[in-house]
């Protein structure tokens, strides 16, 4: 059948769309360069968004992972209040709005219910909407005033992956360019470090062995693990839970590292599994700590650190990519784990049970 077809030589959907981010990488960035070789975005877009006095980004699932990140990228680069949200939670319990919100949904199939439904609601009360969407003509790119495009090409596997990176990939694009229509220098060259994002992806496409004996030795027999960090770190930890929860059916959780020891630290016994993500300086020594004080109580620590950022005993240090873009490098482990502890525990990796790839109900 055409699926067989598609899959080429993969195994699975999930593994050939995780192998495809890089190049999904460099596609956005020919997609989104302009006549200078720059990267831009279409000019009313950046209009609305540098003309809002708030953002409010609204998404559910991977997309809302990717979200958080995105609020990191317009808050820090482009100086934008951003407010991340779950859009089955806000449509029923909505925030009290800035004077001139700006709406972006993000959503890979642009036909999730609970998205659109906010969606409606928005426009009812007159608001501009942005859809960030994999697929050009679907709902809540049609309904919406804008709509930026992801360029992945189709996702087939329900555990998103290449949608999550090209999702960041573009909020970042976004946010540079509300950046520059602002008068504020990021510091950086975008078209440069998203170069190096991508070889970066390359390289952890092209070491699988080595998650795959991370899945082997941390999560083969589990009922649970936990994924910590800070800052973005924590965001990436929450995209690595959930795709632990989706296709391997362990009880996953990721964890703000700071945060445990209010509660959750008292879930920690020998040997439960501890995946710690470290890519930001500013919070190194802080996370570092919090494995610390997990080992402590018995924790199967396993850290991932950015390259400059490593220290003895690390699992795995990841090439180095800006601090900003880490997160795009950092999630490739986390789905090569996710997607081998799921073959690892003969679970069904492309058709999750209880899962659809895309949502139209609420
Ligand atoms: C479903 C999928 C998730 C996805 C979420 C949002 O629950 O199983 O993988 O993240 O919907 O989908 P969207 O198409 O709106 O990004």
């Amino acid at each position: 059948d055409a699926g067989d077809i598609e899959k080429g030589t993969y195994p699975h959907y999930m593994l050939k769309e995780t192998d495809e981010q890089p190049f999904v990488i460099r596609k956005i960035m020919q997609a989104y360069q302009n006549d200078q070789g720059e990267l831009a975005v279409d000019a009313d877009i950046v209009n609305a968004v540098t003309e809002a006095d708030r953002l409010y980004i609204v998404a559910c699932g991977t997309s809302y992972h990717a979200g958080l990140v995105g609020k990191q990228y317009l808050e820090q680069m482009a100086n934008i209040p951003v407010e991340v949200h779950v859009a089955s939670e806000f449509v029923y319990n909505m925030p009290l709005l800035s004077k001139k919100p700006l709406f972006i949904f993000i959503s890979q199939s642009g036909e999730t219910a609970d998205s659109r439904a906010v969606l409606v609601k928005v426009k009812e009360l007159g608001y501009q909407a942005l859809t960030i969407t994999n697929v050009p003509g679907s709902t809540l790119s049609r309904e919406a005033d804008f709509t930026l495009l992801l360029h992945a090409g189709p996702e087939i596997a329900v555990a998103s992956t290449k949608a999550y990176t090209a999702q960041i990939a573009v909020l970042s694009i976004l946010a540079d360019a509300a950046a520059k229509k602002g008068g504020i220098d990021t510091g950086f060259d975008l078209v440069h470090e998203l170069g190096i994002v991508a070889n970066a992806m390359e390289v952890l496409c092209d070491g699988k062995e080595e998650f795959e004996q991370i899945a082997r030795d941390y999560l083969s027999t589990t009922r649970n693990c936990f994924f910590i960090g800070r800052s973005v770190d924590y965001y990436v930890g929450l995209e690595g839970a959930l795709k632990l929860k989706e296709i391997s059916y362990i009880q996953a959780e990721g964890f703000a590292g700071g945060e445990l020891k209010h509660g959750t630290i008292a879930l920690i016994e020998d040997g439960t599994p501890v995946i710690a993500l470290a890519t930001q300086e500013s919070v190194n020594l802080n996370i570092r700590g919090n494995v610390k004080e997990v080992a402590a109580r018995g924790a199967n620590t396993c850290v991932i650190s950015m390259k400059g950022l490593e220290q003895e005993g690390d699992r795995f240090v990841l090439p180095a990519v800006h601090e900003l873009l880490a997160p795009l490098a950092a999630v490739v482990p986390f789905q090569l784990i996710a997607y081998y502890a799921a073959l690892h525990r003969d679970c069904d990796v492309d058709k999750p049970r209880n899962l659809a790839k895309s949502v139209t109900v609420e």
